[in-house]
């Protein structure tokens, strides 16, 4: 085992922000900043996005609602996952019992390290009728995340089979397992036979097929099986999010075979891996070789460094783009806005800055996987702004001048005024050509539009 599984309460962190970044990306591949450099769009006006492995319908439906509305690309977006992982029902306990649980579950979670409180937690009742996790959420730099406790069952963490369970969890919730399967044992007989009574729900609120209701809220459809079906008369882009480190090392390249069995020459894809030394995201564009199809590495993105690495038609090498200072840069533009905005003691207090930073800087990092253009700064703006602590925080003013919406669903405060003005905007977009003229020839940096090779 190595030193990453030895830390793991979980196994799945499904963090919709973190796939959310697939959006810049995708917005990148279809809109090269760099016609020369980059070559034609590698994708099509329209396109069939494959989000394989969706363990939850609230990571899709993020970032369905990115790519449709928020950055307007024509996307018919399905889902799939495995027969066997899909849940039958979600079932909430209600009362003082549930409180109790939620507090032992943050009990546990806050021993490992961090304090973190758990919020809201449900049982996950598999296909089979049995009581197969507890899912729990708890808040990070204003995300909800949500984890598993497996129930002392193995599962797989970064290529590795991985077992934890807590004895005192286990035995305090036992009683309310035994207790929801015998209930879900009467809803299956009344699903077989309808002439027969249903079970009780008192004290419980119990959601069937919870998976393809939260995606079809979406206009999601979900593929039960393990080998996607392609989606006819479109480009298809399979995204692979932390699935093929839910394999063995030695069988992620099988799999990914197995995986894209069915995509044509055109096709992309994208394969996203967390949680592991050198988190990535690596972009394979599907070519035909002779009779057989092939697959071509066309971008490649560290996750936590931000360096991205493509292709570069005119040196016919690899061109390799730091991301992290820009992003940076934006983060201090915002924070030097938002001091001039909200007016409130709490900016006085070091702590509360450095939380906003965190914030901030939190959705930044996420949300670009490609260099920022105006349509995902201001995404990544209205997120940021959406996620900061209420206390003191800029709950109710919009975002942009003119900006019709109000961002936080709260009435206006007294002051109008945007946070971010156009001006603002573009002096953000500005921010890189300025640091540039203002820096001296002996500290050279890597700049976006200049050219670093690498062997490869
Ligand atoms: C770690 S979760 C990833 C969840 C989400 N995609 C993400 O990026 O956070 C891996 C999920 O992939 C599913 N999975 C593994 N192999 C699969 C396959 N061949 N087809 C569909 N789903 C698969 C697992 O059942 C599990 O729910």
């Amino acid at each position: 085992m190595n030193p990453q599984t030895a830390v793991p309460f979980v196994d799945t962190n499904v963090i919709p922000d973190r796939n959310v970044g697939i959006g810049s990306l995708l917005w990148d591949l279809q809109n090269p900043q760099d016609p020369d450099r980059d070559g034609p769009p590698l994708l099509n006006p329209e396109f069939a996005f494959i989000d394989v492995g969706v363990s939850r319908a609230r990571v899709a439906t993020a970032l369905k609602s990115l790519l449709a509305h928020d950055l307007g690309l024509e996307v018919n977006y399905v889902a799939t996952e495995r027969v066997e992982a899909v849940p039958y029902a979600n079932v909430t306990l209600l009362g003082d019992r549930a409180q109790e649980i939620r507090g032992c579950l943050s009990g546990i979670f806050s021993s490992k390290g961090a304090t973190c409180e758990v919020k809201d937690w449900h049982f996950v009742v598999d296909g089979n009728g049995k009581v197969s996790s507890v899912a729990y959420s708890y808040n990070l730099h204003g995300n909800e995340v949500w984890e598993a406790y497996f129930m002392g069952r193995k599962f797989m963490y970064s290529g590795e089979q991985v077992e934890f369970s807590d004895p005192k969890l286990d035995e305090t919730l036992a009683p309310e397992v035994a207790e929801i399967e015998a209930r879900i044992d009467l809803e299956r007989k009344r699903d077989r036979d309808p002439s027969q009574p249903g079970p009780s729900w008192d004290g419980y609120r119990m959601e069937k097929n919870p998976l393809q209701a939260g995606l079809a809220e979406f206009g999601i459809t979900l593929q039960m099986t393990d080998v996607p079906q392609r989606i006819i008369g479109r480009q298809n882009i399979l995204f692979l999010g932390n699935v093929l480190n839910h394999y063995p090392q030695d069988e992620q390249d099988r799999e990914l075979d197995r995986l894209v069995a069915n995509l044509e020459p055109g096709d992309i894809v994208i394969v996203q891996t967390d949680e592991v030394e050198t988190p990535c995201i690596e972009v394979l564009q599907v070519m035909r070789r002779g009779d057989q199809n092939s697959r071509k590495r066309v971008r490649w993105i560290h996750t936590k460094t931000l360096e991205i690495q493509q292709p570069d038609r005119v040196l016919g090498s690899w061109r390799h783009i730091p991301l992290r200072p820009e992003v940076e840069r934006m983060v201090g533009r915002l924070i030097e806005c938002l001091e001039r905005k909200v007016n409130s003691p709490e900016w006085t207090q070091r702590n509360h800055r450095v939380l906003v930073h965190q914030y901030i800087s939190h959705v930044f990092r996420t949300l670009f996987r490609a260099l920022p253009v105006e349509v995902t700064l201001r995404i990544a703006i209205r997120e940021a702004l959406r996620r900061l602590p209420y206390e003191g925080g800029p709950k109710g003013i919009p975002v942009f001048k003119h900006d019709a919406k109000d961002a936080y669903g709260g009435a206006l405060r007294l002051d109008p005024g945007p946070i971010v003005s156009e001006a603002d905007l573009i002096n953000m977009k500005m921010a890189a050509a300025n640091e540039e003229r203002m820096r001296t020839p002996e500290t050279p940096r890597l700049e976006p539009h200049r050219i670093l090779e690498f062997a490869g």
